[in-house]
């Protein structure tokens, strides 16, 4: 790793959202596609930063759903960048939700996704 990994040694907060009537199913719960997707804009965040320029979704492994997400719920995803290939970038990402008037904070969700850096013409571009 190089002195730019560092700081991302820890894991760090990417992204915040509140899930909304329109993000659950009938009974009440978040779709996972909506985690999911919170969880990918998160990791291409840390990845884009990384890369420095632009990056695609290669890979997504070890998705767990520990707990569901409720309409309400404050949702965040901590990314925290775990490997750098030649051209790609591994991102861990945890989601926490906290519960709407409770305190409690809870991991909803855990995945590993890896993002290839691109150039213009979409080809895989060296990140070293
Ligand atoms: C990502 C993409 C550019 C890779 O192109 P490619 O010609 O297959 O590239 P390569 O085979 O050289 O692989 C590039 C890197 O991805 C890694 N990779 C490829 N498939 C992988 C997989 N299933 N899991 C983990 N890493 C993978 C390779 O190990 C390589 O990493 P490295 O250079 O750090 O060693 C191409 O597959 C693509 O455009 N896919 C569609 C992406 C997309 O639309 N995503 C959804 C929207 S963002």
């Amino acid at each position: 790793m190089n002195t730019q990994d560092h700081k991302y040694s820890r894991p760090e907060p990417a992204i915040r959202n509140m899930p909304l009537p329109g993000d659950a199913n009938a009974n009440g719960d978040i779709f996972g596609g909506w985690i999911l997707s919170q969880m990918d804009l998160a990791g291409s965040i840390v990845a884009n930063e990384r890369a420095e320029g632009r990056t695609v979704t290669v890979a997504v492994e070890g998705m767990k759903f520990h707990r569901p997400v409720f309409v309400g719920d404050t949702v965040s995803c901590y990314a925290r960048v775990v490997r750098v290939g030649s051209t790609s970038i591994t991102v861990d990402i945890e989601t926490v939700a906290k519960r709407r008037n409770l305190r409690e904070e809870v991991t909803v969700t855990e995945g590993t996704f890896t993002y290839v850096a691109i150039d213009d013409e979409g080809n895989p571009r060296n990140v070293k």
